[in-house]
């Protein structure tokens, strides 16, 4: 799970490194409030998850508390890249002398993580790493190791930072460890012309796999991510939202990624996708194809089920419930093969819904779908 900039903001002030003074809210009003108590003029940064928010117009200087209740109106009405902003954060500004780039990332791989770090950062570094890859050093890290003071120099010495940011990437490898992370990222790093090293901006991802001994960021920080996955996580399911326009509903893991696979290969791009999982009732499938749908990206859906545990006629069983639930609006293709398919088909062939096509291979089913979706 990704946490907001302010929630990383919070982590690493916690741990003493040093961040801008900053408030959150969702609030214009209250944003003019906030302004006049951090001295009048602030940057007020969109919160969502995703990056280039500033290249976005999701970060914006407003010189006085009046302007900052305005900046804050025109943000938070904002869609980012598919991201409602929902809240924004107001910061101090700082006078910017350089700004650099420090991350630690597990690199899964290697069975260890790597620190990467720049002293070209800010929000060119995707073009930087791209084109000029000797100017982004990475350095191994020995996660029983750690970043030690003298590791942190190395770091810092190989990608041409200040020696005052040694003390950043010790306490940033301390807040990687005390959260489980698998990603802590700053970008910027700055160096102000006081002389001050400062994170500017913060990116941390927790490993979901230590969920259970990280209580601090409960189900609201979840919840507040994408109502969507709230949703169908309250239902029990597996739901993934992505950036295309294909809707995607799979039984099992394997046969799931490989339909995301065979999407992009058909020239779609998938727009989530939703795993029902082995055995799944009728149930489950009508409560998937609701939350499915429900997604405004969405232009058609594709369901491939390989009937195993799972019986294709429950499959059609749950689609004609959903049917009856929901308005469909959007063409459907679905691909039932293996247990019980002939019986799944005929119950699909029986309600006959104009907008529910059946097909019998994944290829063909997949070129359907994307073809309907390039077409809506
Ligand atoms: N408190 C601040 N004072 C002055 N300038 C700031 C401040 N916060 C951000 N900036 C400037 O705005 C730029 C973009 O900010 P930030 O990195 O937070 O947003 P971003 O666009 O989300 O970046 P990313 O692409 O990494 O997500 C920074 O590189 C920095 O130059
Ligand atoms: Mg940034």
């Amino acid at each position: 799970m990704d946490l907001y900039e302010h929630e990383a903001r919070a982590l690493f002030e916690e741990r003493g490194i040093p961040v801008p003074r900053a408030e959150v809210t969702d609030s214009p009003q209250e944003a003019r409030v906030m302004a006049r108590r951090l001295g009048g003029s602030v940057v007020v940064k969109a919160q969502v998850k995703t990056g280039g928010r500033g290249k976005a117009g999701g970060v914006r200087l407003a010189t006085d508390p009046a302007e900052a209740e305005r900046t804050a109106r025109r943000i938070l009405g904002k869609d980012i890249k598919g991201h409602p902003v929902r809240k924004v954060m107001l910061a101090q500004p700082v006078d910017i002398e350089s700004e650099f780039y420090v991350a630690y990332v597990l690199d899964r791989a290697a069975g260890r993580f790597l620190a990467i770090a720049s002293a070209e950062g800010g929000t060119d570094i995707e073009e930087v790493a791209a084109v000029r890859p000797e100017a982004v050093a990475r350095i191994p890290v020995d996660p029983a190791e750690g970043v030690t003071s003298a590791k942190a120099g190395e770091i810092a010495e190989a990608a041409g930072l200040p020696p005052q940011t040694v003390d950043v990437l010790v306490r940033l490898w301390e807040v990687l460890v005390g959260q489980d992370a698998v990603l802590v990222e700053v970008n910027p790093l700055v160096r102000t012309r006081q002389g001050h090293i400062l994170a500017l901006d913060g990116k941390v991802t927790l490993d979901d796999n230590a969920r259970f001994r990280q209580s601090r960021w409960g189900a609201e920080t979840i919840a507040h991510d994408d109502p969507l996955e709230a949703a169908a996580a309250a239902k029990g399911l597996n739901y993934v939202k992505l950036d295309g326009e294909v809707g995607v509903i799979g039984n099992g893991a394997g046969l799931v990624m490989s339909t995301l696979d065979v999407v992009a290969g058909c020239g779609a791009r998938p727009a989530n996708f939703l795993d029902i999982g082995g055995g799944a009732s009728a149930q489950v499938m009508a409560d998937g194809l609701t939350v499915i749908l429900s997604d405004p990206a969405v232009k058609s859906v594709f369901v491939n089920v390989f009937g195993g545990i799972t019986a294709c006629d429950a499959v059609a069983d749950g689609i004609v419930r959903a049917l009856d639930e929901v308005r469909l609006t959007k063409p459907l293709v679905v691909r039932l093969d293996g247990n019980n398919a002939s019986r799944g088909r005929a119950v699909l062939d029986e309600r006959a819904h104009p907008l529910v096509q059946q097909a019998t291979t994944m290829d063909g089913a997949v070129r359907r779908a994307a073809e309907l979706a390039n077409a809506g």
